[in-house]
């Protein structure tokens, strides 16, 4: 296959953001896939699991950061420890299970241990074959370069030039996690749901803001009857439905918030639990305006989003140019009756996932989108990605961050690939800060 430049110049040309303009190549050529792994997931903030899943010491959740394997461990002193799951001495996986609770890391090919903040503990033969000389010291576990939690969720970076969470959040990537954290002691319901898509993870994230697809994607669902009841708030496949009120905003280093905005009509119609807390003073308080108006799909660059309308998380884990595996958590209140958390479970996993009646939809379009662009000739034509370009009002004022309020649109779709091409083209954390976009300067 031809190699795709990595100079800076090229790769920002692969988002053309005066047209809206995608290239295809970004979606399966090997040699970008590569660099993708290296300046996105290697070097951004990635969401790694929820405070509620391991809440003891020795509590672990296994994860990735790219294809790289890690445990998410809880040290003895509470702090939660991100270690790559690969043995110093031959690489072997020093852990089998998705989650559990340990007191140490044991390989199982020779033996060399590790206790819970990746320190080499234990090596047999340390002092009849080694003769005492490996300086253990140098040999733990490889570790994130940075670990912190914003309101429960635990992110990590391998980039120990990163800017703190916090910066990276900003204002737009806290009040994501705020709509979903303000809701109350929020916990994991048991298990984390996967399954694999033979796309690459960007149609899937991009697919996020994507509420053009909805009326015909899931018109299967609608005809089954999912989410159809008599005025249901769910896009149906007439025009009416391109003029509902949008909200897209627009954050630093590629989060966004885009779809329809809260209104009377659609609230009336979701169950209780669902909509109550945006009434909540607390909520009001946190979220602003803005934050309680937000309807739509939240998303912290590059591949979490917070489907806040099914009290979820997904996660789409490149797997391979041309594979990803999306993961789902759901997520449920202490202080909701076990009823309605029950319901919520039910609801959800109904709705996304492998049991779910929307995703799988999804799920084939994904699939026959990243064919579409593996063809030689194929590959030569952009993608459109400029609906609404140049309309819609910006809005910047004190009542929240800065966005555009308007009708159906991809200006987060945009937004994400401009982004990204951003942290493709510099060649370290330092550079990036100092040239990437903020919403205020290209709006
Ligand atoms: Fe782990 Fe040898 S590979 S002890
Ligand atoms: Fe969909």
């Amino acid at each position: 296959m031809q190699q795709h430049s990595t100079k800076p110049e090229d790769l920002l040309r692969l988002v053309d953001v005066e047209q809206g303009l995608v290239d295809r190549r970004i979606y399966s050529d090997e040699d970008i896939y590569q660099l993708e792994l290296e300046r996105v997931f290697a070097r951004a903030w990635l969401f790694m699991c929820h405070d509620s899943q391991i809440p003891n010491p020795g509590d672990f959740f296994m994860t990735f950061m790219g294809e790289d394997r890690v445990i998410v461990v809880r040290d003895n002193d509470g702090q939660p420890q991100v270690l790559v799951n690969s043995c110093r001495h031959r690489g072997n996986a020093i852990c089998r299970a998705d989650e559990g609770h340990l007191t140490s890391f044991m390989c199982t090919y020779h033996g060399w241990t590790y206790d819970l903040t990746g320190a080499l503990v234990g090596v047999p033969g340390f002092k009849e074959v080694y003769h005492e000389e490996l300086d253990r010291e140098s040999w733990g576990l490889i570790k994130a370069g940075q670990v912190d939690t914003y309101k429960g969720f635990i992110f990590a970076t391998m980039d120990s030039e990163a800017p703190s969470l916090d910066e990276f959040l900003g204002e737009v990537g806290r009040m994501n996690i705020d709509l979903i954290a303000v809701r109350g002691t929020l916990k994991v319901a048991g298990g984390v749901e996967k399954y694999t898509i033979p796309c690459n993870w960007k149609f899937a994230a991009d697919n996020v803001w994507d509420f053009y697809h909805a009326g015909i994607t899931h018109a299967s669902a609608g005809m089954a009857g999912w989410n159809q009841r008599p005025g249901s708030s769910r896009p149906s496949n007439s025009s009416a439905r391109f003029s509902a009120p949008n909200l897209a905003v627009l954050g630093e280093y590629g989060h966004a918030i885009g779809g329809p905005e809260v209104s009377e009509a659609a609230t009336a119609l979701r169950p209780a639990y669902d909509n109550e807390w945006r009434k909540w003073p607390e909520a009001k308080q946190v979220l602003g305006e803005v934050g309680i108006r937000a309807g739509g799909n939240v998303h912290i660059f590059p591949h979490m989003w917070i489907q806040q309308n099914y009290w979820m998380v997904a996660l789409r884990v490149p797997k391979g140019a041309t594979k990803t595996e999306i993961w789902w958590f759901t997520f449920t209140p202490e202080e909701m009756s076990p009823e309605d958390r029950r319901a919520i479970v039910r609801r959800s996993s109904g709705h996304n996932g492998p049991a779910g009646l929307t995703e799988i939809d999804d799920g084939e379009n994904w699939n026959e989108s990243t064919r579409g662009t593996r063809g030689v000739i194929s590959r030569e034509f952009p993608l459109h990605y400029a609906m609404n370009l140049g309309h819609g009002e910006v809005i910047q004022d004190e009542l929240g961050p800065t966005r555009i309020e308007t009708s159906y649109n991809e200006h987060a779709q945009l937004w994400h690939y401009r982004s990204w091409s951003e942290f493709m083209a510099a060649e370290s954390w330092p550079e990036l800060k100092a040239n990437h976009s903020t919403p205020e300067g290209v709006l």
